[in-house]
C-alpha cells in the first residue's frame, strides 16, 4: 500500500483483533472470501435502481451479483423477497417506517435503555422526531413484557411494532407478538440484526412467514460484510402506480422506500461480500457454529453465575450476556476499561430500570460470536470468565490486567483469525 499511515493503522487493528478475545456480541470475524468481494472492483461501479431496471449502462455482471445476493437471502430466510440495498441496519429501519407509516403516525418499539436500538424510537433518533413512538419496556425480571406490550398496542394503535434489541438475552415469542400486532391492526416488524445467524443455524425460532417484515443487519452473527437485509412475502405490483399499504404490496412498498425513497447507488462490492456470506451461512459448518455460539453463551453464564455475578433474565439463550456489576462494585465503564486492558474487548451497557445514566450505566454486555468463529469452545469458556473475573475484581491492579493481555495473546495463537494460520 502506498498510504502507509493507512496501512499502519490497518495492521495496528488487526494485531488488537488477533491478539485479544473481541466478546462485543453485535461484532465478528469475516472470512477472507468476504473480505477479497469487499476489496473488490464492484465498489467502482453506479447502479442505481434493481437487477433488469437500472439508471447506468455497464451493469450486466453486478446485475447477476445482486440476483445471487437476493436469492440466497430468501432461500436461506424462507421468504419470497429480499432487498439487499440497504447501506446498513439503521437506513435499513429508516426505509421500513418510511414504507409503512406516514410522518406524525404512531410507532411502536422498545426502549434503548431497556435493550432496544436508537432506530427504534429514541426521541432524539429520527425514529422518534419524524413519528409518535411509543416505547415500551422489559419486565423488572429482563424478560420481555408481552402484557404490557399488548395493552400499550390497544391504547396507541401504533402502525407499526417493532420488535428486535440489541441487549437481550433471551428468545422473542413471535407468535405472542403477531397477535399483539394483530390485536391492534399493526404491521410487525421483527429485527433480527443479533439474531439472524442462530436464526439460520436453527438455535432462534424464525420470524420467517409470521412477521410482515424482518430486517436483518449482515454483519453480526451473521458473520458478513456491514450491511442489511429486508425480507417479506408478497407480490411486486404493478412499478407505475404508488402501492397501497397492503401485506400482499410489501415487496414494492420496500423496495420504493430505499429507492427513490432514501438511497441511491448500491454498494456493489458490499452486494457481493453479502452474497459470499449468505452462501457461507447456508453450509452445515455454519449451523454448527450457531448451536456452538449458545453453548459456548451458556457455560461462559454458568461460569459467571458460579462467581457471584448477577446477570439480568439470571443467564442467556442467545449470544449475550447482559451483567449488572453492582454488587461487584464497579460501574460499567470501569470494568470496561479493565477488560479493554487485560485484552477483553466488551461495551458498557445499561441494564433495565438502571439506576444509573445511559452513559455511565451498571452493566457490561458481552458474546459469543467472534470467539465461536475462532473456534473456542466449552472448555475455552472457563479460561475465559476466570480471566473475566481475575480483570474485574482487580480492576485498578494494571500490572495484574498487563499480564492476563500476555497470557490471552498467547493462548490467541491457537485460534488464528479466519483465512490466518
Ligand atoms: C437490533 C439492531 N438494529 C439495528 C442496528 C443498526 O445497524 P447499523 O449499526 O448497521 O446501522 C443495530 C446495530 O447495532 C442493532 O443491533
Amino acid at each position: 500500500m502506498q498510504d502507509k499511515e493507512i496501512e499502519a493503522l490497518i495492521t495496528a487493528e488487526t494485531n488488537r483483533q488477533r491478539n485479544g478475545l473481541e466478546m462485543i456480541p453485535s461484532e465478528n470475524h469475516t472470512s477472507q472470501d468476504v473480505l477479497t468481494a469487499l476489496g473488490s472492483r464492484l465498489t467502482d461501479k453506479y447502479s442505481e435502481g434493481y437487477p433488469g431496471k437500472r439508471y447506468y449502462g455497464g451493469c450486466e455482471f453486478v446485475d447477476k451479483v445482486e440476483n445471487l445476493a437476493r436469492d440466497r437471502a430468501k432461500a436461506l430466510f424462507g421468504v419470497s423477497h429480499a432487498n439487499v440495498q440497504a447501506y446498513s441496519g439503521s437506513p435499513a429501519n429508516q426505509a421500513i417506517y418510511f414504507a409503512l407509516a406516514d410522518p406524525g403516525d404512531t410507532v411502536m418499539g422498545l426502549e434503548l435503555y431497556f435493550g432496544g436500538h436508537m432506530t427504534h424510537g429514541l426521541k432524539v433518533n429520527f425514529s422518534g422526531t419524524i413519528y409518535n413512538s411509543v416505547q415500551y419496556r422489559t419486565g423488572h425480571d429482563g424478560y420481555m413484557d408481552y402484557e404490557g406490550m399488548a395493552d400499550m398496542a390497544m391504547r396507541e394503535k401504533p402502525k407499526l411494532i417493532m420488535v428486535g434489541a440489541t441487549a437481550y438475552p433471551r428468545i422473542f415469542d413471535w407468535q405472542k407478538l403477531r397477535k399483539i400486532a394483530d390485536a391492534c391492526g399493526a404491521f410487525l416488524v421483527a429485527d433480527i440484526s443479533h439474531i439472524a445467524g442462530l436464526i439460520v443455524a436453527g438455535a432462534h425460532p424464525s420470524p420467517a412467514g409470521i412477521a410482515d417484515v424482518i430486517m436483518t443487519t449482515t454483519h453480526k452473527t451473521l458473520r458478513g460484510p456491514r450491511g442489511a437485509l429486508i425480507l417479506c412475502n408478497g407480490n411486486p405490483s404493478n412499478p407505475l402506480k404508488k402501492p397501497e399499504r397492503t401485506k400482499e404490496n410489501l415487496p414494492s412498498l420496500i423496495d420504493r422506500a430505499i429507492i427513490p425513497g432514501l438511497q441511491g447507488g448500491p454498494h456493489n462490492h458490499q452486494t457481493a461480500a453479502i452474497a459470499v456470506a449468505l452462501r457461507e451461512a447456508a453450509t452445515p459448518e455454519f449451523k454448527a457454529y450457531g448451536h456452538q455460539i449458545v453453548k459456548n453463551a451458556k457455560r461462559l453464564a454458568e461460569n459467571l453465575n458460579n462467581k457471584g455475578y448477577q446477570l439480568v433474565t439470571g443467564g442467556t439463550d442467545n449470544h449475550l450476556l447482559l451483567i449488572d456489576l453492582t454488587n461487584k462494585g464497579l460501574k460499567g465503564a470501569e470494568a470496561e476499561d479493565a477488560l479493554s486492558k487485560a485484552g477483553i474487548t466488551v461495551n458498557k451497557n445499561t441494564v433495565p430500570y438502571d439506576p444509573r445514566p445511559p452513559f455511565d450505566p451498571s452493566g457490561i454486555r458481552m458474546g459469543t460470536p467472534a470467539l465461536t468463529t475462532r473456534g473456542l469452545k466449552e472448555a475455552e469458556m472457563d479460561q475465559v470468565a476466570a480471566w473475566i473475573d481475575t480483570a474485574i475484581t482487580s480492576a485498578s491492579d494494571d500490572k495484574k490486567l498487563a499480564k492476563i493481555h500476555q497470557e490471552i495473546t498467547a493462548f490467541t495463537k491457537a485460534f488464528p483469525l479466519p483465512g490466518e494460520k
